[in-house]
């Protein structure tokens, strides 16, 4: 079992009602049904969790921290504000992907930079609910790669 860490960051608890030209009709439930899907088919054992506060966010991952050999997160605004966050994933030494639901890059100014981006592995953003797929496939390769090593 490969054990994956999923954090969704602030009012992604909204999706479906939330913006839905921007974030599409999806529901976090449908999201998390979708990953839990693809973990079942791979091997994978993921822990879920969603918090709009940084401090439960800190506090879920440095809990976690002997647990997780992977971290798929979408900070969603924190993504552009928390020095919280990022030395959180600095500290645990754990390979993190960052992504978002829209390309980031392609939107307003303040968007456009991302604080976590330089600890993360890789960031996957403007699929939409595949950018969560995609980043479940890349991290599993790469978390693979390392135990045969
Ligand atoms: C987001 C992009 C962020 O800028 C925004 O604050 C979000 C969602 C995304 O998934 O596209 O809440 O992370």
């Amino acid at each position: 079992m490969i054990k994956i860490l999923i954090v969704h960051g602030p009012n992604l608890d909204l999706l479906g009602d939330r913006e839905p030209t921007v974030y599409g009709t999806d529901t976090l439930e449908n999201i998390n049904a979708l990953l839990q899907k693809e973990a079942g088919k791979n091997n994978i054992e993921l822990k879920i969790f969603q918090s709009n506060s940084e401090g439960d966010i800190v506090n879920f991952l440095g809990d976690n921290r002997k647990w997780a050999e992977g971290i798929i997160i979408n900070p969603a605004a924190y993504t552009h504000t928390s020095v919280a966050i990022r030395d959180a994933i600095k500290a645990l030494n754990i390979p993190t992907v960052e992504v978002h639901l829209s390309n980031i890059y392609a939107r307003e100014e303040f968007r456009q930079k991302s604080l976590i981006a330089p600890v993360a592995i890789a960031t996957i953003s403007g699929f939409g609910k595949q950018s969560y797929v995609l980043a479940l496939y890349g991290l599993l390769n790469l978390i693979k790669g390392q135990k045969n090593e």
